[in-house]
């Protein structure tokens, strides 16, 4: 596994499983411990997937000391509207039977909301509950209004990145405040079964899957950790957990990482950050 350092100072391993759409106990409870077999020590979860509690049995099952381990929720969209994150996180913490969490983000910038609970999230962090706080599908102008009021910068920003859409510009903003990115649906998400098969068929993925012999996800997963980006892939398949961790034994060239940069469509699978109705 390779790190990274946060601008907290700590490490945070560079591919982790995302646990989004995993709602059945049983399945989740193996898919963590099938990850944490392969080498994993990253959970993304979140207060909106209503699984914390899953990935807390799974790490109470793991043996696992919990300071191996990193462990990412969120903050929902309605704990923002009710104006208390404090409670919102305070009820993660329990459902998943942890005394901290080592990232804490705000899933979406709420209109009329995120500044605030900004504010919010670095009272959670200077209390030492969370490791490290940031923000997920954030742009750049939202991260321009909270730096109207930061004393904390965020560690990480968590947006949609895949080939089809390579964000470069947000990207950029991001590393001009020192601040992590982070990749969801990697390998296209599970939303259109059709654009995922599409893109894992790209010509230009298939040919570096056959001269590096891997699969195309796992040229797409290097291609995050070649250009820093911290990734998460979700699977509950046990043989796709352990492809998916198998990304630290080659290297892209950087005319290799170009081509693939080069795939972007701008195009989004999931919801857009300035219009969204949840
Ligand atoms: N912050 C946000 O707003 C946000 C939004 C979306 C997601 N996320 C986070 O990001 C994580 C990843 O995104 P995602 O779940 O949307 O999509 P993803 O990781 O891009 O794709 C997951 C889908 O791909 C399949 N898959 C996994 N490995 C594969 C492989 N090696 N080859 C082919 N197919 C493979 C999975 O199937 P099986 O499970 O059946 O194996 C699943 O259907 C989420 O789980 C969540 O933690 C965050």
């Amino acid at each position: 596994m390779n790190y990274t350092t946060l601008n907290t100072g700590d490490k945070m391993p560079m591919l982790g499983l995302g646990v989004y759409r995993v709602g059945e106990e049983e399945q989740g409870v193996s898919a963590m411990l099938s990850a944490f077999k392969a080498g994993y020590r990253s959970i993304d979860t979140a207060e909106a997937y209503d699984n914390e509690h899953i990935v807390g049995q799974a790490v109470r099952e793991s043996g696992l000391k919990r300071e191996e381990l990193f462990i990412t929720t969120k903050l929902s969209n309605p704990s923002q509207r009710s104006g208390d994150p404090e409670a919102a996180f305070a009820q993660s913490l329990q459902r998943l039977g942890m005394d901290y969490v080592d990232l804490y983000l705000i899933h979406w910038p709420v209109k009329e909301h995120f500044v605030q609970s900004w504010l919010a999230m670095e009272k959670i962090y200077k209390s030492g509950r969370a490791k490290a706080i940031g923000v997920s599908n954030f742009q750049s102008h939202h991260i321009d209004a909270i730096k109207e009021v930061w004393t904390v910068v965020p560690a990480i920003n968590q947006i949609e990145l895949h080939p089809r859409f390579t964000q470069k510009p947000m990207l950029e903003a991001n590393k001009t405040h020192g601040i992590i990115t982070q990749a969801w649906s990697p390998l296209g998400g599970s939303r259109d079964a059709d654009f995922k098969g599409n893109m894992l068929n790209d010509k230009v993925l298939v040919e570096l899957g056959q001269k590096y012999n891997k699969t195309t996800a796992q040229i797409i997963l290097r291609w995050n950790i070649e250009l820093g980006i911290v990734t998460i892939p979700k699977s509950v398949t046990p043989h796709r957990i352990c492809e998916n961790i198998g990304v630290f034994d080659f290297a892209l060239t950087a005319a290799e990482v170009a081509a693939i940069d080069a795939l972007n469509q701008d195009h989004r699978v999931g919801p857009d950050p300035d219009n969204f109705d949840f």
